[in-house]
């Protein structure tokens, strides 16, 4: 078969190595992919949101099977322009993106259908949104309601942050139209837990549950990142709370999309957080997350391409979806200065691997035979291992290994989840 994956990150490595595994991919292509992501695939240099582009190079190179990776594509449709032109594809429509493409859509449909989410207001309105904050409750969380690049959610200790934060979005328009509406939400407390499933609309499978480590800091300190590391499983999330996510949670949002004619076919990414009250949904995203699909996908036994293909053709009930008795931790590298400005164009090198180990690149472009930096997070670092701590071990030993200019990681990913109690 013919497989084009839409995107260019660390997330797009992962899912291009994991169909890269399939007997059934003869070749696949990568639009627009990135240096590092060439040694697996082929790049066209076609960005995600060029749908024409899209749509034009696939039926042009008659491809059988397109996987819609990143946010933006499917929020703008990628998967309808495609399927318009009969090719099959992995990733929901538009109708059912709107479930991350919109906070106030996602809190709305929570709210309407039981739930358990944070309490929360809407508005459209600057002046009500500044009253209302004269009297919430503090802390309290401020988020843009549209694509925001995952920068669009601000916690506000104190009443004068949070209307700064609601001035920057609505006056400043920092986000552009995506802060023109803000949700304004109660600050929950809890471990947080990511959990991807495969969902065709009628069945829903979670894939082994991760823990992101946003903050570019050890300890969860500095800015908010894309995510700096990744281990999977998340040590939280019990066999009891798995039940309860799947009949309070993961069943609801299913039926509830049905309910609102927006079924839901791809990857289902809820962010939860375990609260003194259960979980609770933090966010929804329409695809796998980046750094989760990192440690998920490697430990994925079943065939990816199956079972993605069990999911455009609603069969997923009859496939099976089995992930290893194993760990996985990835380890980011950035560049230094990021989340801000950083340099560019930095010559990479790496050592050879050890271990169960696999190097995800995010932000590199190949140029005359060498492997540079290009962007904030340039690659991902990740080993599985019998134990978490054995995981975490290769997972650093093998980040050593990894020289450019500036190049930094935090040094504690997985630390929580250890001392959590995981072996
Ligand atoms: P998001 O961009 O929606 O993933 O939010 C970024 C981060 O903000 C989440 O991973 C949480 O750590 C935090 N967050 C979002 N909403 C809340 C909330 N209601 N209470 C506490 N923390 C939150
Ligand atoms: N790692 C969080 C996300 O992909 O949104």
């Amino acid at each position: 078969m013919k497989v084009m994956v839409v995107g260019g990150g660390g997330r797009e490595h992962a899912i291009i190595k994991g169909l890269a595994k399939s007997p059934k991919v003869d070749v696949i292509y990568a639009l627009p992919g990135n240096g590092g992501i060439a040694a697996d695939a082929t790049c066209v240099d076609i960005g995600a949101k060029d749908l024409g582009g899209i749509r034009d190079f696939a039926v042009k190179e008659g491809i059988d099977y397109a996987v819609v990776a990143p946010d933006d594509p499917l929020a703008m449709g990628c998967v309808d322009v495609l399927q318009a032109e009969g090719i099959r594809c992995f990733g929901p429509d538009k109708k059912a993106a709107v479930i991350e493409a919109s906070k106030v859509f996602s809190k709305d449909l929570m709210k309407k259908y039981g739930i358990p989410t944070a309490a929360y207001e809407v508005f459209d309105d600057m002046a009500a949104a500044l009253e209302y904050l004269e009297t919430a409750p503090i802390p309290t969380v401020v988020k843009a309601d549209g694509l925001a690049l995952g920068k669009g959610v601000i916690i506000a200790e104190t009443r004068d942050d949070a209307k700064a934060a609601v001035r920057s979005m609505m006056e400043e328009k920092k986000f552009g139209e995506s802060g023109a509406r803000v949700v304004i939400e109660e600050f929950l407390t809890g471990p947080e837990v990511s959990v991807l499933s495969f969902t065709d609309g009628h069945a829903i499978v979670p894939m082994i549950s991760s823990q992101d480590h946003k903050r570019a800091l050890d300890g969860d300190k500095g800015l908010n990142t894309g995510g700096m590391g990744t281990v999977a499983p998340n040590p939280y999330y019990t066999e009891d709370v798995a039940a309860r996510c799947m009949e309070e949670i993961f069943l609801p949002t299913v039926k509830a999309m049905n309910a609102e004619g927006r079924p839901f076919k791809g990857c289902l990414y809820f962010g939860l957080m375990i609260t003194a009250d259960g979980p609770k949904v933090i966010e929804y995203n329409c695809r796998f997350g980046d750094p989760e699909a990192q440690v998920v996908l490697p430990l994925l036994e079943s065939d990816l391409l199956t079972v993605m293909e069990a999911v455009t053709d609603e069969k997923l009930a009859e496939t099976e979806v089995k992930f290893a008795d194993d760990f996985a931790c990835c380890v980011v590298v950035a560049s230094g200065g990021y989340p801000q400005s950083y340099k560019k164009g930095c010559e990479i090198s790496m050592g050879e691997l050890t271990g169960n180990t696999e190097v995800f690149v995010a932000g590199a472009k190949l140029e005359g035979g060498k492997l540079l930096t290009s962007g904030g997070r340039v690659l991902g670092v990740t080993s599985v291992a019998p134990t978490l701590q054995e995981a975490i071990d290769t997972a650093y030993e093998n980040a050593a290994k990894i020289t450019f200019e500036n190049a930094y990681y935090r040094t504690d990913i997985g630390a929580k989840a250890l001392k959590a109690g995981q072996k």
